[in-house]
């Protein structure tokens, strides 16, 4: 595709100054060469760029186009199509308010309305202070914590409005803010270089990422056959498994290995 002349004029983007192409350059091959073909690194190149000025610029676009040989064109699609490229500057803290479908009936779109009245900005727009910036959101997958704010794409569950303004308060005061799970709050841009694919330095971090929480894990230990707090008589009705009981064994004496084969107990 690279070799199709479109006629297009070059994009006007200055070249990044030069220590900064050079740290970039260095950082652009480590991640090109974990691939076999490199313009499959173009998804981190462009996390890179991003946590270099906290969004995609025409600058960013070059400097990918430059890595990858490809058009500036091929690189503006790619970036454009992706929500988590950013065409404007981030803020420190970058809010991600879900409003898909669960998250707004239970208060997600009254969360985005009254964050943007409480901030004085829009969305995919930064507070003055270059501290906050908010944009609505598709479903984060964490429908069963609904609804959800992000803060650099990590969780704060169960949100209200008057927790949302709290949270962002806190923020832009400089006080430790701790997310509901997940590892501790880092900057927008430091965030974008962690899913360039560089290691996350934060300590303890690891251990901070958890695992499924309870509400998440509800329908599988119902699927169980596990009894829940509130669920007394609750009967999971599998067509698959009817009668099936927790450890696989169905109630007829019959049983489904990992395999799914079937056999008779002895
Ligand atoms: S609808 Fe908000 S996380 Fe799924």
């Amino acid at each position: 595709m690279s070799n199709v002349e479109l006629g297009l004029p070059a994009l006007p983007a200055r070249p990044y100054p030069e220590e900064v192409h050079a740290r970039l350059a260095a950082d652009a091959a480590e991640l090109i060469g974990r691939y076999p073909v490199a313009r499959s690194a173009l998804l981190p190149l462009l996390h890179l760029v991003q946590a270099e000025e906290g969004f995609v610029s025409a600058t960013g676009i070059r400097f990918c186009a430059e890595q990858l040989d490809l058009t500036t064109a091929e690189v503006t699609a790619v970036a454009t199509f992706y929500t988590m490229y950013r065409r404007r500057p981030a803020g420190k803290y970058h809010l991600g308010v879900c409003t898909n479908t669960l998250c707004a009936v239970l208060g997600g779109d009254q969360i985005f309305d009254e964050l943007q009245q409480h901030l004085g900005i829009r969305n995919n727009e930064t507070t003055e202070d270059g501290e906050i910036s908010i944009e609505h959101i598709e479903c984060n997958a964490a429908c069963d914590y609904a609804p959800v704010v992000m803060v650099n794409w990590e969780f704060f569950d169960n949100q209200t409005p008057e927790s949302a303004r709290q949270l962002v308060d806190d923020l832009r005061a400089g006080e430790e803010v701790r997310p509901t799970r997940g590892a501790r709050l880092c900057s927008f841009k430091e965030s974008a270089r962690i899913l360039a694919g560089f290691a996350d330095e934060r300590a303890g971090v690891v251990d901070e990422s958890g695992a499924g929480g309870a509400p998440s894990l509800a329908g599988l230990r119902l699927a169980k056959g596990e009894a829940l707090p509130g669920t007394a008589g609750t009967k999971v009705v599998s067509p698959r498994h009817e009668g099936t009981r927790s450890d696989g064994t169905r109630n007829d004496g019959t049983h489904r290995d990992g395999t799914g084969h079937e056999g008779t107990e002895a």
